[in-house]
């Protein structure tokens, strides 16, 4: 493919298998990237990661309704098709970016339900959305039938559930994970931060700087992380953001909280920012 070319749009899952099909014919590897769009350098890294090691890349741009809480942003949440396709030009070679109604026909009633590692942290705070995850996400590995997937760290319980369930179900399919991707100042990019005012993206600077405080606090010799979690409180607190949904410090597979640091943790985020909700993690290595 020519490097500047633009990918080609498909809206149903017989064009995207017949595409898929017509590649592997040609001796392609499969990458597929699952997005709901309003693409950003995150993305694009993953975007970037399969091109390189796969001969064909699917972009997938799908708002998940059933992943959206009653009370959360799905109707707020930014949509920008054509600016993605662009974005995705000399990087994707297909996009599916389906319809609902080609998604969820009338009469869909299968949800895929992963246990314990789905229950903490997101999954306390947002009810329902690893069923709406998980599920949408078994439905584009089972249309596009990739031998890849790429996800990004930023979501980091999302890959855990993501990893589950492939495991659980014999799902035929590699699990690949991308570091998040920063602005320079350290905000995770998200497409959600296109929500944030600029009074609003400066207080959201305070994900990142307790997260770095924690990194620091570890490298500096602090095990206990009563210690550590009180000090980013106190870092978030001054934001000032809306509501802190949790701040901890957690064994990295279980995501069950840790009193000690005696090997990696994994440090989590949550917080309101004005009405936007925005996560972060990294990783501690004592
Ligand atoms: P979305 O939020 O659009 O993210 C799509 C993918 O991009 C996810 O794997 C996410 O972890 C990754 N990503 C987002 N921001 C990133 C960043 N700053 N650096 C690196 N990777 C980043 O996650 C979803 O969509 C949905 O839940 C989905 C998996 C598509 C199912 O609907």
């Amino acid at each position: 493919m020519p490097t500047h070319a633009t990918p080609r749009l498909v809206k149903t899952v017989s064009e995207l298998r017949a595409a898929v099909a017509a590649a592997r014919s040609e001796g392609s590897k499969i990458g597929l990237v699952p997005t709901m769009g309003a693409l950003h350098e995150g993305h694009l890294s993953l975007v970037r990661a399969s091109r390189r090691e796969c001969g064909f890349t699917v972009v997938t741009i799908y708002v998940n309704p059933s992943q959206f809480g009653p009370s959360e942003d799905y109707r707020r949440y930014p949509r920008t098709l054509e600016d993605d396709i662009r974005r995705l030009a000399g990087a994707a070679d297909l996009v599916f970016a389906p319809a609902d109604e080609e998604v969820y026909p009338s009469g869909y009633s299968t949800w895929v339900d992963v246990g314990a590692v789905a229950a903490p942290l997101e999954g306390q705070y947002r009810p329902g959305h690893f069923c709406g995850v998980a599920t949408i996400v078994l439905k584009l590995f089972q249309m596009a039938g990739a031998d890849e997937a790429y996800f990004g760290q930023k979501d980091y319980q999302q890959v855990l559930v993501i990893r589950r369930m492939v495991e659980d179900l014999n799902v035929p399919i590699a699990i690949r994970v991308c570091p998040t991707v920063r602005e320079p100042d350290g905000l995770a990019m998200s497409s959600r931060n296109a929500c944030l005012s600029a009074e609003a993206r400066r207080r959201a600077l305070v994900l990142w700087k307790s997260l770095r405080l924690a990194q620091d606090m570890v490298a500096g010799g602090e095990r206990r992380t009563a210690v550590i979690l009180s000090e980013m409180e106190r870092t978030i607190h001054c934001g000032p953001v809306n509501r802190i949904d949790y701040v901890v410090l957690v064994d990295p597979q279980t995501l069950l909280p840790i009193d000690v640091i005696d090997g990696p943790a994994l440090a989590a985020v949550a917080v309101v920012v004005e009405q936007t909700r925005l996560i972060d993690n990294c990783l501690l290595e004592p």
